[in-house]
């Protein structure tokens, strides 16, 4: 199967990279020329036609030379032909686009099951876990606050909340849900939670089950420090688990789940880890485990229950199929190849994240010197895949989003309910930061410049 990204007319056809070497995959791909393929013809072609790179009418001669061959023929072309900087969803590497490509297969396939095997043990590499259990099932970041609420908590047991944004509140409920009994600690908008307000929460005499924390909370950019509440949480009350929604932080924020003994590190495909929508992803450590071992009542749901799910999490990476319900087949692929450049690729995960610092800081330095005030208050508490900034003085959403949209990016506005309207999110997460020659982070900011001049000279007017 060969794959032709016909990104600019110089580039498209004479690209002679090889996709990673995909031995577990079925279909190894292969990008190819025009005299490679007439060379060596391919059955099946997949084609990422980029409209926004000008390549549509290059791609209609490319299907024209193809239409002379017995070929199954797969066009890809991004539905949006503008620059999509949101916290989330994020853009994908071509590797990852081919692979969910991947033609309809049994879940069940010799094929396949290596490719779920390979990503669960890929998974604890990004996490740096060695006897974590990954549980990789298909739905949204969401659903693993239903695994935790489901399995790790019983009705009328206590869980504290550390709040630093809106997805808190979500945690929250979803821990409501399932009769769990819930404490918040809010920190203010823009503030994460401080370690002395955990420590007097702690020592209060009131024993829980489980903290949660938001790593980095995608409503506000606020970075809580996970390291430091997992130590004071094991110091003050050892048998209390640590939860982590890592959804816009894991691949983008440095996490060591052994190193800082974390219970639960969940997390979704659409943002850090590259891929598209669809998959829930979560570690337990065995001491979260043998909590939900040792549970006096069955699990809280059936979707989400552990009971059903840990056979077929063992089951795959022992190298045989297990059925519950239908893995996501192809998305599978898709993450597997993600995972491959994640954990395999040229790039290293710390020079991943170190990458992942750097664009931020070009990102809010830039924002700076152009008097944007950043919404986390601190530096220490800014995240590092994403930017969360007020309006400047006098200028609203509607001054900017559609500004920088008619730049071809789009950018992301405010979630959290309290100032909704006064600030924008960037995402610079994945693709865009650690494949330097899109010049994505550049892009943005000359973008962001531009805006702001337009739309102040338009005030003045
Ligand atoms: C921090 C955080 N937690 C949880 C979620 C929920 O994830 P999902 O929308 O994939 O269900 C999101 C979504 O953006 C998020 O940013």
């Amino acid at each position: 199967m060969s794959a032709i990204r016909l990104s600019s007319p110089f580039r498209s056809l004479i690209s002679t990279r090889s996709l990673p070497s995909s031995r577990r995959l079925t279909r190894p791909f292969t990008m190819t020329t025009k005299d490679e393929f007439k060379q060596q013809p391919h059955k099946s072609v997949i084609i990422v036609s980029d409209p926004r790179q000008g390549s549509s009418s290059f791609a209609m001669l490319y299907i024209d030379f193809l239409c002379m061959y017995p070929v199954r023929l797969i066009v890809i072309t991004p539905a949006s032909t503008v620059f999509c900087r949101i916290p989330g969803p994020i853009e994908v590497a071509d590797e990852v686009l081919f692979a969910n490509a991947h033609p309809s297969m049994s879940h069940i396939s010799p094929d396949f099951i290596p490719v779920f095997g390979d990503s669960i043990r890929m998974t604890r590499e990004v996490l740096l876990t060695k006897s974590g259990q990954p549980f990789l099932i298909s739905g949204s970041g969401t659903l693993g606050w239903d695994q935790v609420a489901a399995n790790l908590v019983e009705q009328g047991e206590n869980a504290l909340v550390l709040h630093s944004g809106y997805f808190g509140d979500s945690f929250n409920d979803c821990l409501e849900t399932y009769g769990a009994n819930v404490k918040q600690l809010k920190a203010p908008i823009g503030r994460a939670v401080t370690s002395s307000e955990l420590e007097k929460e702690l020592k209060s005499g009131k024993k829980y089950k489980i903290v949660t924390v938001t790593h980095v909370d995608t409503s506000t950019g606020v970075l809580s420090n996970v390291k430091e509440v997992a130590a004071l949480v094991r110091r003050i009350s050892p048998d209390t688990l640590v939860a982590v929604d890592a959804v816009c932080s894991v691949a983008s924020e440095e996490i060591r789940f052994d190193d800082w003994d974390l219970d639960i590190v969940l997390t979704a495909s659409q943002k850090g880890l590259g891929t598209p929508p669809g998959l829930s992803i979560l570690v337990a450590s065995k001491r979260a485990l043998e909590v939900y071992k040792s549970r006096k009542s069955p699990p809280a749901s059936y979707y989400a229950s552990w009971k059903k799910w840990l056979p077929i999490m063992n089951a795959y990476e022992s190298g045989t199929a297990a059925y519950f319900a239908t893995p996501p087949v192809n998305l599978m692929y898709a993450y597997h190849a993600s995972l491959q450049l994640i954990v395999k690729g040229e790039i290293t995960l710390s020079e991943r994240l170190k990458m992942h610092k750097d664009a931020s800081r070009a990102v809010k330095d830039a924002a700076k010197r152009l008097g944007l005030k950043q919404l986390p208050e601190l530096e220490e508490e800014a995240a590092n895949g994403m930017t969360a900034l007020y309006f400047p003085e006098g200028l609203t959403a509607s001054d900017i989003l559609p500004r920088l949209a008619k730049r071809g990016v789009v950018v992301a506005g405010g979630l959290h309910t309290a100032i909704k309207d006064k600030y924008f999110r960037i995402g610079h997460m994945g693709l865009s930061v650690v494949d330097a020659q899109r010049g994505d982070v550049n892009t943005v900011i000359r973008a962001l410049e531009d805006t702001l001049k337009e739309a102040r000279a338009a005030k003045l007017a």
